[in-house]
């Protein structure tokens, strides 16, 4: 049986910004709180319009939701409280207060969190819950999006 309550893996083809934002509502719909999402992709890419078809999907507004590009996080609240990160902007060695600002944000249940520029992360402890969305392609061609379930060798000791 296709469950609708199970995050979708795979890789899809979108050739219209509406397919995008419908691939996220499908995602949305399975969220229960607890989940991470990192979003990789070029600028333009379509990362912010896969996260508000998450956030419609809890019933979140469109307006209330845009890139927290200065902000670095943004909250919005449906029926889970959504964490939007950008991390597109932070500065140069502000990757260690990130982490204590996010090891924070993992310690609620009840959330979800979706991270932009997620390679920005650097390697931190993250839960079994969390999913790689990498978006390829930009301007007007079509995008290739693959949702994958983050493997766990992606853990912080795995040493560099
Ligand atoms: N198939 C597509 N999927 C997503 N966005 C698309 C697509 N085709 C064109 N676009 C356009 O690309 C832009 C994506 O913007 P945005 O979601 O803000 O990107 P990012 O957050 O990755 O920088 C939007 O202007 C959107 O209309
Ligand atoms: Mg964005």
């Amino acid at each position: 049986m296709v469950s609708e309550n199970e995050v979708p893996t795979g890789s899809w083809i979108s050739r219209e910004p509406t397919e995008t934002a419908a691939l996220g509502e499908r995602v949305g719909r399975a969220l229960r709180g607890g989940e991470v999402f990192l979003l990789d992709g070029p600028l333009g890419a379509g990362k912010t319009l896969f996260i508000k078809g998450m956030t419609k999907a809890l019933g979140i507004e469109e307006e209330e939701v845009s890139s927290p590009s200065f902000t670095l996080v943004n909250r919005y609240q449906g029926r889970l409280t959504f964490y939007h990160l950008d991390l597109y902007r932070m500065p140069q060695g502000a990757v260690a207060t990130f982490a204590v600002d996010l090891e924070e944000l993992l310690s609620d249940a009840r959330a979800v969190i979706a991270i932009e520029w997620a390679e920005r992360v650097g390697s931190f402890p993250l839960p079994p819950t969390t999913w790689h969305v990498r978006i390829e392609g930009d301007g007007e061609e079509p995008r290739r999006i693959t949702i994958a379930r983050l493997e766990n060798d992606a853990s912080p000791d795995r040493s560099s």
